[in-house]
């Protein structure tokens, strides 16, 4: 059986940081699940029928990282149709061998309840703020009221919402380094393995 870890959070928590390095620390395949839903947000015309579909290259494209791509992603992302459709590509990539590392928002509740791994990473509104707009070189305060807007609607949709799994792991990074996240989450793993 392949090993699966599933990593959920608010937008810049650090979730994609943490997934990326624990794929490569334990030569696992990682999936960033948001680009799915920029690429079915930014693709235009009906939305169902974007993500229904989508393909590899379409969330291998290097410009689904801005601001507006986020907000369209996280749009489309409370239409059942849309989730219902990329569902399938999910769970195949989570078993994939030897293992797999998910990130996104509904992976430990919906995607893979039975992950080996589950995390759950936040940190404080305004550190995230910071990170991102530093990140994209944008202002912090519309990052902030952005990243509060996107999460407001990421938690409050009636389905997959945004929420922690009784069995996730919370990992608090507002007032860790990258390097301190990281070992914990790697802790984690290494406590199940
Ligand atoms: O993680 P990222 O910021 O790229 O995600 C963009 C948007 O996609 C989120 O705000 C959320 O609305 C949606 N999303 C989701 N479920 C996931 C991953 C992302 O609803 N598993």
């Amino acid at each position: 059986m392949p090993f699966t870890i599933a990593i959920d959070g608010p937008a810049a928590s650090g979730k994609g940081t943490i997934a990326r390095a624990l794929a490569e620390r334990f030569g696992f395949h990682h999936l960033d699940t948001g680009l799915l839903y920029r690429a079915t947000g930014v693709k235009g015309g009906d939305p169902i029928q974007a993500a229904r579909t989508l393909a590899e290259a379409d969330f291998g494209r290097k410009d689904l990282r801005t601001a507006a791509a986020g907000q369209a992603a996280s749009r489309v992302a409370a239409i059942p149709e849309v989730r219902q459709a990329l569902l399938d590509f999910q769970r195949g990539f989570a078993l994939r061998e030897p293992g797999a590392v998910l990130d996104g928002r509904d992976i430990g509740t919906v995607i893979c309840p039975t992950a080996d791994v589950k995390l759950f990473v936040i940190a404080s509104d305004l550190v995230r703020a910071r990170r991102r707009a530093a990140e994209l070189g944008a202002d912090v305060d519309a990052m902030l009221m952005q990243l509060r807007e996107r999460d407001a609607r990421d938690a409050g949709r009636a389905d997959a919402p945004m929420i922690r799994a009784d069995d996730a792991v919370l990992l608090d990074t507002s007032e860790m380094s990258i390097e301190d996240a990281i070992k914990a989450a790697v802790g984690a793993v290494e406590a199940r393995l």
